[in-house]
């Protein structure tokens, strides 16, 4: 039987940190071996909030590089670039005729935009769910590992493929988000404000290509406190977090003397953070070296991107062929 298939989008802005590999990177990981996985660059979304294009090339770049980096193999996962596949844009074309100015108005995503960058609230931004519903319909995913963060906008993919479907007959697939549930690693900022992400405390937030000294000032850096109070406290989130990483990157032993120092409040968080330190460094030293080494070969680059593409548009242009045949668009 043929699998099921996965799309997922990974915009081309700034580089990725823990969050995103433990919360996003290491599921697309496990999913290609599961499932016909489809990994893109949304270099076409990026546009609607990054229109100086000057560095876009060494972006997409990296992203394609990191990842693969991270695990994900370009011969078993079809990786491309967005706009490399114009059959997203004309399925886009259509949806947006089945897309009310209303419900894209409301959107949460959107309204953000409104918020931050009002001096440029383009139809773009506005029908930025539209293209992310073209990318994922295109090629006929049931399944969209995405955050919380993008549940609407899969809510509203859905509602567009179901319209189209009323409208023109029974031709798009109905897309869902997947999620591993309990698995879903969530990663807070070592300031302990809240997740960790790109756009916050830049000595907060570790990156997959930070350098090894790097990684041990932010870790030393770490919010922590005097310990705990008494036997059976909870730990802080800011704590707990620190063991969160430790678990990931740490071995059993290692985790295991720190949880039962925490037990009996001995524990010194100077030691813990040490110790985290230098195994954050081991880890993420091979990535930051491999990516670095693939981001160096253009050609190797070169291959992945047009070997993506192929596969990729093979695969689109099946849906748009189905999609004018269902509109109507058929006049020879
Ligand atoms: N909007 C997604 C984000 O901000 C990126 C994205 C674009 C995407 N197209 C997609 C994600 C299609 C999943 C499927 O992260």
């Amino acid at each position: 039987m043929a699998k099921e298939i996965v799309v997922s989008g990974i915009r081309p802005t700034g580089f990725l940190h823990l969050g995103n590999y433990f919360g996003a990177l290491r599921n697309y990981v496990r999913m290609q071996h599961d499932y016909d996985c489809y990994f893109f660059v949304a270099d076409w979304h990026s546009l609607t909030t990054h229109p100086d294009t000057s560095s876009l090339k060494e972006s997409v770049h990296y992203v394609l590089a990191e990842n693969i980096a991270c695990g994900l193999d370009p011969e078993v996962a079809c990786l491309y670039v967005q706009s490399d596949i114009p059959e997203i844009a004309e399925l886009y074309l259509y949806l947006n005729m089945l897309a009310y100015k209303g419900e894209l108005e409301k959107t949460a995503t959107f309204k953000d935009k409104v918020r931050t960058q009002p001096q440029n609230v383009n139809a773009g931004l506005l029908t930025y769910p539209v293209l992310q519903a073209a990318d994922i319909i295109v090629q006929r995913a049931t399944k969209v590992p995405v955050g919380k963060d993008q549940e609407q906008h899969l809510e509203m993919a859905r509602n567009f493929a179901e319209r189209f479907n009323h409208r023109y007959g029974d031709v798009l697939v109905v897309p869902y988000t997947f999620n591993y549930g309990s698995e879903l690693t969530k990663i807070l900022s070592l300031d302990g404000t809240g997740k960790m992400s790109k756009s916050e405390n830049q000595m907060a937030t570790i990156y997959l290509a930070d350098e090894d000294e790097l990684i041990r000032k932010k870790i030393m850096k770490a919010k922590t406190d005097s310990g705990p109070t008494g036997k059976g406290v909870p730990k802080p989130d800011y704590i707990e977090n620190l063991f969160t990483l430790m678990q990931l990157v740490s071995n059993y032993e290692v985790v295991a003397k720190f949880e039962s120092d925490y037990k009996s409040c001995c524990i010194r968080y100077g030691d813990l953070k040490k110790q985290l330190a230098e195994d954050m460094v081991m880890f993420i030293k091979p990535i930051r070296e491999k990516a670095a080494a693939i981001q160096n070969d253009k050609a190797y680059l070169s291959k992945i991107i047009k070997a993506g593409a192929d596969k990729a548009r093979e695969n689109a242009s099946e849906t748009i062929k189905m999609v004018r045949k269902a509109v109507g668009l058929n006049y020879v």
